[in-house]
């Protein structure tokens, strides 16, 4: 059968400021270039999924403002073939946006959640009803924190998969933590969600806990070891966005029954090829040209 992949999450437009010139409090500087464009964790990851997916439909369960950016967000996950109909649009209210200064290649975001913070259990529980048993249910933390943690519990009686991004950090119940099929947080989310070390959190959580490494790629531990997954080298123009890509590419890779080590490759070089362009989904690339780079490589 195949399987559906749901991303219950966040939608924005990013404001993205290139500067050569990062500001002290209090200063002004001017910037170089603005690009506007959509974005938001959730909105990347259906993207990506969307992309990459070969059979199957994704899904978006998400909301935007009654603003000019709403229609905008929602026309944009339309052409890329996300399933927009559980897309909400909340009068009186603001799209999400996100504020980025990307500044030597890296980014500094702040992000305004407005109507994603209208993603709620009661609107989101009665629509994963009307999904099958083995879908997968995608989701990080730019939504209100009640709704991840009752879909996670919902999702286990349901007997779907649930793929959790703790991006941006906040802190997770424990029993979440037990409870969800996959945990990707990249390092420093890592460091502020477990007491321990990263190896010892990794070897506490085997075949679970993926933490990504950014440049050098991800690392996970399996019944006795830890391996790397090595990311593949690139130039860099914006990692904005190059987590949320491998965190849908590895949603659809588990969704066609590859194993761990083999969907994180493939996450792995969908998010090399993110990080190749400007914006959050300016370089999300085709399913083509992924698997076309794995067999390069093979
Ligand atoms: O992960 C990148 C995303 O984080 C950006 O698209 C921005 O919207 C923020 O949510």
């Amino acid at each position: 059968m195949t399987q559906n992949i749901i991303i219950i999450g966040s939608s924005s437009m990013d404001l993205t400021v290139q500067t050569d010139v990062i500001p002290e409090q209090g200063e002004t500087v001017l910037g170089e270039t603005l690009l506007m464009a959509p974005g938001g964790k959730g909105a990347n990851q259906a993207v990506a999924a969307a992309r990459l997916k070969r059979d199957g439909d994704v899904y978006m369960i998400g909301a935007v403002g009654d603003d000019a950016f709403g229609n905008k967000i929602i026309n944009n996950l339309r052409q890329f073939g996300v399933n927009t109909t559980y897309m909400q649009k909340i009068e009186g209210e603001h799209s999400g946006t996100a504020h980025i200064t990307l500044y030597e290649q890296d980014n500094r975001i702040i992000f305004v959640p407005a109507a994603n913070n209208h993603i709620l259990p009661e609107v989101v529980l009665p629509i994963l009803e009307r999904f099958e048993r083995g879908d997968i249910i995608v989701m990080q933390q730019e939504i209100p924190a009640e709704t991840v943690a009752v879909v996670i519990e919902k999702a286990a009686d349901l007997g779907m998969q649930v793929i959790l991004n703790p991006a941006p950090y906040r802190p997770l119940e424990q029993k979440l933590i037990e409870q969800v099929a996959y945990l990707t947080p990249n390092e420093s989310e890592c460091r502020q969600l477990f007491d321990v070390g990263m190896d010892e959190a990794l070897a506490q959580y085997p075949q679970k806990l993926i933490v990504t490494l950014g440049a050098e790629g991800a690392t996970y531990y399996d019944d006795d070891a830890r391996h790397m997954v090595p990311s593949y080298p690139c130039e860099v123009v914006d990692t904005t966005g190059a987590g949320d890509t491998f965190n849908g590419a590895l949603a659809v890779a588990l969704s066609e029954g590859q194993s761990l080590a083999s969907a994180l490759q493939f996450a792995n070089m969908a998010s090399s090829f993110a990080v190749r362009a400007l914006g959050a989904q300016g370089g999300i690339p085709a399913r083509e040209t992924v698997d076309a780079a794995l067999e390069k490589k093979a």
